[in-house]
């Protein structure tokens, strides 16, 4: 399973999902790699935490093997670094990231990943996380993705965002990857009290877009989370923020369980 979060929109959430349900699977027993293909590194800065030792290598490095010439290997056990959290490792980002990403989108190398990844054995779960634009690591995601999951942040420029998204998805499918399925849309720090956010996803289903059921609720926890770079599961194992994670991933379980690929 190869779970791609991704939203061109900024600051929706990706990246709070992507190390959150990455950890519940791990604290599962399933070996479990992120793969941080954002240049502000939030994912890796999440796993990480800062008494660690800085990862060595990561996805910089891999997409940079890609542009020496000759022959080059598959093996991306160099790029990964294990997490202080049992079964849960990282593909660390880095800035360099943003320099890169020119040449990368020059030299075609959009198969890269899926390709190294396919030969990556031991991992029973990946989870890609992106940046908030439709770019070379963003579509390399998607292209090396099984699965897709939407996060919606109940604000109208969101909902803009989710009109293009679903295009996007169509013509990655069509062009490159026809095995890719969309989980759904979650919804992300809801807010109970508010109106809009309720409006706005009443609307979304009327128009018949795939909101999973699940909503995270918008939580202090989350951010504290962040900042002692532990994810909710460790961190706030009862905490109803936490259990809303739990549900998600057991709802994008069930789903995956349910239907034939
Ligand atoms: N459920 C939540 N409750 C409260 N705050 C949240 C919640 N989810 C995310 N946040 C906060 O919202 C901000 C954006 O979240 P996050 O970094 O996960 O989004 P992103 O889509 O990855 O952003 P970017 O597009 O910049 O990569 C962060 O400060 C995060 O702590
Ligand atoms: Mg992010």
């Amino acid at each position: 399973m190869r779970r791609v979060v991704f939203n061109q929109k900024g600051g929706v959430g990706k990246t709070t999902i992507v190390c959150n349900l990455a950890a519940i699977s791990a604290s599962r027993g399933r070996k479990t790699l992120v793969v941080d293909l954002d240049a502000q590194c939030n994912a890796s800065q999440y796993l990480l935490s800062s008494g660690e030792a800085q990862a060595e290598a990561g996805t910089a490095d891999f997409f940079e093997n890609t542009l020496r010439k000759g022959r080059q290997s598959n093996d991306l056990q160099p790029f990964i670094t294990p997490t202080p959290f049992e079964n849960l490792s990282v593909m660390a980002a880095h800035p360099d990231l943003e320099e890169l990403r020119v040449k990368l989108e020059a030299k075609h190398k959009i198969y890269k990943l899926r390709q190294a990844l396919e030969t990556l054995e031991g991992y029973d779960a990946i989870y890609f996380d992106t940046p908030p634009a439709l770019n070379f690591y963003s579509q390399s995601a998607l292209i090396a993705a099984s699965h897709c999951l939407i996060p919606f942040d109940c604000d109208d420029f969101a909902r803009q965002a989710l009109y293009n998204l679903f295009d996007t998805i169509a013509e990655i499918k069509d062009d490159h990857n026809p095995e890719l399925s969309v989980d759904g849309i979650v919804v992300n720090q809801f807010q109970t009290q508010a109106k809009l956010p309720a409006r706005l996803i009443a609307e979304l289903k009327e128009e018949g877009h795939p909101l999973l059921d699940t909503a995270i609720t918008s939580s202090i926890k989350v951010r504290e989370s962040h900042e002692a770079s532990v994810p909710l599961v460790y961190f706030a194992p009862s905490h109803k923020v936490s259990k809303q994670y739990a549900e998600l991933y057991d709802v994008l379980g069930r789903k995956r369980g349910g239907k034939r690929r």
